[in-house]
């Protein structure tokens, strides 16, 4: 029994080191961990909301602690694979808001006619089918044979509501940095075409096994089965109606958002590299647990003022459910990709962070956990139908 603990202590040495770590996290926590994770913490940059510093990589599992139990953050921090890659994206962060306002929408409410029958359509059913399909899959892991074949079966399904459209077209995205590719959906605006709003969501899994290794077993129903069967649902009603849209829609699943929000932060970037108009994006992660008294939940970090107002004001007109407001303390999904690139992004959220899931990156994250039904995730279904009708106007 000794030797495998000699050998188990061995390894974690050989893994860890002494490796340093560039991570981003909340300002607030700084005095925390100086005083309980590391007195010698090397703060590179001391931002008003977010900082960027340096860690050794054997100090990880003390700030996961940390995060986790004195500011309810999961995990709390973000990783980044180089220091270059860190102050790109903190530099866009400190310009957000002048970039902000090269976007003058006027965020209007005036298409009740249109908007109002497609909420009304909005299916618990047919959205509870998408996560009990997605979630089914062993797991949905960016490397694994089945994340690439629940990859796979979204496009087919995607492809299926699609179908005998010309002006809709479902394509595969291959990334630099995971073998797993996203997938997009693009219903072609007719007078603006130039001008994209997007609806996004990560479609893998990822549950953590013993000693921090990778599970085999990730279903992911809630994180984030759940976001990708609420655009599904959004997708369904506009074919089915046979909407056609002046700006241009893209419903995106992206890939490998668990181990660093890779997917897409490579679309992002290369959409501004592209210079396209993208006009709103809302991202969908975690939409089917009921943790707190309010039914939607926006995260005011990493996403855009103004474009969260205007998404109360859908809430209140189109879903007349409770909402609130949190922050997530670091870039804990695919809206800070968009935001980081210049664009605004919003992240209506499930809950309040504190009243989270706490299931999710296990193999206990499933259907069951929300009694096997999609009653909180078709608000979200409604509130995206809705902000992608007014927004498209
Ligand atoms: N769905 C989570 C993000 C989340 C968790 C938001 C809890 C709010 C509350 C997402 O899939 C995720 O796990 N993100 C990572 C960060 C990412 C940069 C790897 C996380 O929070 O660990
Ligand atoms: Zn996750």
């Amino acid at each position: 029994m000794k030797k495998i603990w000699m050998v188990i202590a061995l390894m974690s040495l050989q893994c860890f080191g002494n490796e340093k770590l560039i991570l981003t996290v909340g300002t607030d926590s700084l005095s925390a961990i100086k005083a309980q994770v590391s007195v010698d913490l090397e703060i590179l940059k001391q931002g008003d909301e977010i900082s960027l510093i340096r860690l050794d990589k054997e100090k990880m599992f003390k700030l996961s602690e940390l995060m986790h139990h004195d500011f309810g953050r999961c995990p709390g921090f973000t990783k980044y694979f180089s220091e270059a890659e860190a102050y790109e994206d903190l530099a866009s962060l400190q310009i957000k808001s002048s970039v902000q306002g090269l976007f003058t929408l006027d965020y209007k409410i005036d298409q009740h006619l249109l908007v109002k029958p497609l909420v009304e359509q909005i299916d618990e059913v047919s959205t509870v089918q998408i996560i009990a399909q997605l979630s089914n899959y062993p797991t949905r892991y960016h490397k694994s044979k089945t994340g690439l074949e629940a990859v796979m079966w979204l496009k087919s399904h995607w492809e299926s509501l699609g179908q005998g459209r010309s002006d809709v077209t479902v394509e595969l995205v291959k990334h630099r940095d995971t073998p797993q590719p996203s997938v997009i959906l693009t219903i072609e605006g007719t007078e603006n075409p130039e001008q994209v709003i997007v609806v996004g969501g990560h479609v893998d899994s990822i549950a953590r096994g013993f000693f921090g290794g990778i599970s085999k077993i990730a279903p992911g129903a809630d994180d984030n089965a759940s976001g990708i069967a609420t655009m599904t649902e959004v997708i369904r009603v506009l074919m089915s109606n046979s909407y056609r849209s002046n700006k241009t829609i893209k419903f995106m699943a992206y890939a490998a958002e668990e181990i660093g929000l890779v997917g897409s932060r490579e679309i992002a970037k290369s959409f501004k590299k592209a210079g396209t108009q993208v006009v709103g994006v809302m991202q969908l992660d975690m939409t089917n647990f009921k943790g707190s008294d309010e039914d939607i939940v926006l995260m005011t970090d990493y996403t855009n003022k103004a474009q969260n107002t205007f998404i109360t004001s859908i809430i209140d007109t189109y879903v007349k459910v409770k909402w609130g407001t949190d922050k997530c303390g670091y870039a804990c999904s695919d809206h800070a990709s968009w935001t980081n690139a210049g664009f605004p992004a919003s992240m209506p959220f499930e809950s309040k962070v504190k009243d989270m899931n706490r299931k999710i990156h296990s193999k206990k994250d499933t259907l069951a956990v929300s009694k096997n039904h999609a009653f909180h995730a078709i608000k979200f279904a409604k509130m995206a139908i809705a902000y992608v009708v007014e927004l498209d106007r």
